[in-house]
């Protein structure tokens, strides 16, 4: 279909499960065992109900953000994930030169199909990319892809906390793997014993005894602020504070890691109970199931400053950087329609009243 009659996200993958290949079309959609975390993570924003207010002169609005102090055009980036060349041959190219046209941020994954100097270099001089880490159990690795980020003028590193082992996700490992590379960590994902599994394969070289005493470490050898991507608990977002992060990305891994923990957003709303003062001390992101400008808008009334969306971009690499570019239009416009709806002008006028929590709490 012509990409003018997409209209919303959800259109997006009924294209790429006919388009893309069996096996790629299992990778991006599968989510670890019985899916329950991942349906969660959709039905959740469901069951946040929004309170509009009325009668607000709503005629003109600002979607901008700043997202670790630097303005981004709209409240979302694209959240990393693999083994875009999958999807369209310019792969993580093509977002890189979407997100530039769109001043979008994009965090590029640690297993990228392109190096991460090709990926910045498609982009336009001083577009702001972040880097997501795993880990490499041979450290002089990780430190030379830290020494390529701080070259490249990479501005945050987001290391992955809720994979140190790849979550069982059983509709990418009945289809075999081939020869799948990762240009970005070498991780070459082939067939073993065990059968396929690209992200199970992928996943072999990351260093499961990480802890908090080594993010001392990243922090050095980077010389980069450093957030954790996959908090699931008020406790640790307090930990990420008093180990210096910069932020915290909550965030289930799109369901794909542990199945049955809760959403990232109702993490969010552990924070408000546990520990609210940590609002003020780092930055909140929250990614998993965004797929409208209502749980866009929803998201930062309960005190994130941005989300992440991750799925979507991947299929909207159908149609290469035009469909990225078309995807972050359809959200931006449905947030503006939100927000016009709900009864605010800026982002800043986002807050818990606007939203009914009672239906998800009491799930
Ligand atoms: C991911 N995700 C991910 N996360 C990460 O830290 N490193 C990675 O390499 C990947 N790779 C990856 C591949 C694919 C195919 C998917 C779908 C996801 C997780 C990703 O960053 C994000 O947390 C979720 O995708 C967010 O959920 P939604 O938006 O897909 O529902």
């Amino acid at each position: 279909p012509h990409l003018s009659t997409l209209l919303s996200v959800a259109d997006f993958e009924v294209v790429a499960q006919k388009k893309f290949s069996t096996k790629t079309f299992a990778f991006y959609s599968s989510a670890a065992t019985d899916l329950i975390s991942h349906r969660d993570n959709l039905d959740s924003y469901r069951n946040l109900l929004l309170r509009p207010r009325v009668l607000r002169n709503v005629k003109n609005v600002s979607i901008k953000r700043r997202i670790l102090g630097y303005e981004s055009s709209a409240p979302f980036f694209v959240s990393p994930a693999a083994m875009a060349k999958l999807a369209h041959p310019d792969g993580e190219l093509a977002i890189a030169r979407a997100c530039a046209e769109d001043n979008i941020i994009q965090i590029i994954s640690n297993n990228a199909s392109y190096p991460l100097q090709d990926i910045v270099a498609a982009g336009k001089p001083g577009q702001i990319f972040f880097l997501q880490l795993y880990v490499n159990s041979e450290r002089q690795k990780t430190e030379q892809l830290l020494n390529k980020a701080r070259e490249a003028g990479i501005k945050a590193i987001f290391v992955t906390v809720d994979a140190p082992i790849p979550g069982k996700r059983e509709a990418d490992e009945r289809i075999s793997a081939e020869n799948f590379v990762s240009a970005m960590s070498g991780a070459v994902a082939t067939n073993d014993k065990k059968g396929g599994g690209l992200g199970r394969v992928m996943a072999q070289y990351i260093d499961s005894s990480l802890n908090w005493e080594d993010l001392a470490w990243i922090k050095k050898v980077s010389g980069l602020p450093v957030f954790l991507k996959g908090v699931q608990t008020a406790a640790d977002a307090k930990l990420a504070v008093e180990y210096g992060c910069a932020g915290v990305l909550l965030s289930n891994h799109g369901g794909r890691s542990l199945d049955t923990v809760q959403p990232a957003i109702v993490t969010l709303l552990e924070i408000h109970k546990e520990c609210p003062e940590i609002f003020g001390q780092l930055e909140i992101y929250v990614d998993g199931g965004i797929r409208r400008g209502t749980d866009i808008l929803k998201t930062l009334a309960l005190g994130a400053t941005a989300v992440g969306v991750g799925r979507p971009y991947l299929y909207s690499l159908a149609y290469g950087k035009e469909g990225v570019q078309h995807l972050t239009e359809i959200l931006k416009d449905e947030l503006e329609c939100t927000m016009k709806l709900a009864g605010i002008t800026n982002l800043d006028q986002a807050n818990p009243g606007m939203v009914n929590t009672t239906k998800l709490e009491h799930l």
